[in-house]
């Protein structure tokens, strides 16, 4: 799914650049060009890295569970 049409960046580009290290809306932003033109993205791109988070929380909570 493209996620920024003016740069088009896809969900899996956003994905790549969180699995790199990019930690926030900002990094993802610098690390795909997602957001640096129209901005109408941005909450597609805030949205994928709550989610990206959120499933960080989930297997650490699942760690804590299983040990
Ligand atoms: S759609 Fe992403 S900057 Fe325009």
């Amino acid at each position: 799914m493209i996620v920024c049409h003016c740069k088009v960046v896809s969900d899996r580009d956003v994905r790549a650049a969180l699995s790199d290290g990019a930690r926030s809306v900002s990094a993802v932003c610098r690390a795909t060009g997602a957001g640096t033109d129209c901005g109408s993205c941005v909450f597609t791109v805030k949205a994928l890295v709550c989610a990206h988070h959120a499933e960080d929380a989930a297997l650490l909570e699942a760690d804590g569970a299983a040990s």
